[in-house]
């Protein structure tokens, strides 16, 4: 049986007061045992945060993880850097990362292999635009996204990390995909990995995100291959985004 999970992307949002409000409302609304809930903060604000979620069950993750270990890369952020901020994830290749600032199938699996050398679990946001989506591509897509990082970290890798599917159009957009276009596509990448190894792919945690609400939380999360959700606008509010942990 796997575990679920429901991470919040706060994505470049508020302040450093807002966010510690934001994580101390969160941990109000979760018990002891509450696991599988984590929220991925702007970077310059992890130490505040990790003060914060320190001995609660709320998990901290940086919103991406540089492609180096270490050296003459300004404005990146290592892996190791993460660790010692208490981050538990970090994304790699949201669509916003690939779309506006370049990140390639290829450095999003050398940010994947960063992130798991220094034992950060990476959450790996694949996912395909509309226009791919209607010229019936959905499928190619999610191969190269998906392959890159096996092809670089191998198969067993995908055992210490999360996948993400979040398809662009459904991100910020209100449009979510319907329960059974999620579906459908976690169900083909849970069997592309199968084709490798049917134990990693019976395991491996895979997350719907784009557009996902306390109202549409339910539905989603039911379907048989969608193991939690990657949220962006409703993780700001606490009283939604613990709806929807709740909805698991
Ligand atoms: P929204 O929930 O705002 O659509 O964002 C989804 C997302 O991009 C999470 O990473």
């Amino acid at each position: 049986m796997r575990q679920s999970i429901v991470m919040g992307n706060w994505k470049m949002n508020g302040s450093r007061s807002e966010g510690i409000e934001l994580a101390n409302a969160i941990i109000a609304g979760l018990n002891d045992g509450d696991k599988g809930i984590a929220v991925c903060v702007p970077s310059v604000y992890l130490s505040d945060i990790e003060a914060v979620v320190k001995n609660t069950p709320l998990a901290l993750g940086g919103q991406n993880v540089a492609d180096h270990e270490s050296g003459a890369y300004t404005g990146e952020i290592s892996a190791f850097m993460l660790k010692e901020c208490g981050c538990t994830y970090a994304l790699v290749g949201h669509s916003e990362r690939r779309t506006y600032y370049g990140d390639t199938n290829e450095s999003v699996a050398a940010r994947f292999c960063q992130a798991q050398k220094e034992g950060i679990i990476p959450v790996l946001c694949i996912g395909e635009t509309l226009e791919e989506r209607e010229s019936d591509t959905t499928f190619a897509v999610i191969d190269e996204q998906l392959n890159a990082v096996i092809h670089m970290a191998g198969i067993d890798a995908l055992a210490n990390s999360v996948i993400a599917y979040e398809p662009v159009w459904a991100i910020g957009t209100g449009k979510t995909a319907s329960d059974e276009q999620a579906q459908e596509v976690h169900k083909y990448i849970r069997q592309q990995i199968a084709a490798k190894s049917q134990a990693i792919a019976d395991n491996v945690q895979i997350v719907y995100g784009g557009s996902v609400k306390p109202g549409n939380a339910k539905a989603i999360f039911a379907m048989p291959d969608i193991d939690g959700g990657l949220i962006g606008g409703a993780s700001l509010d606490a009283t939604s985004f613990l709806a929807i942990y709740k909805a698991i």
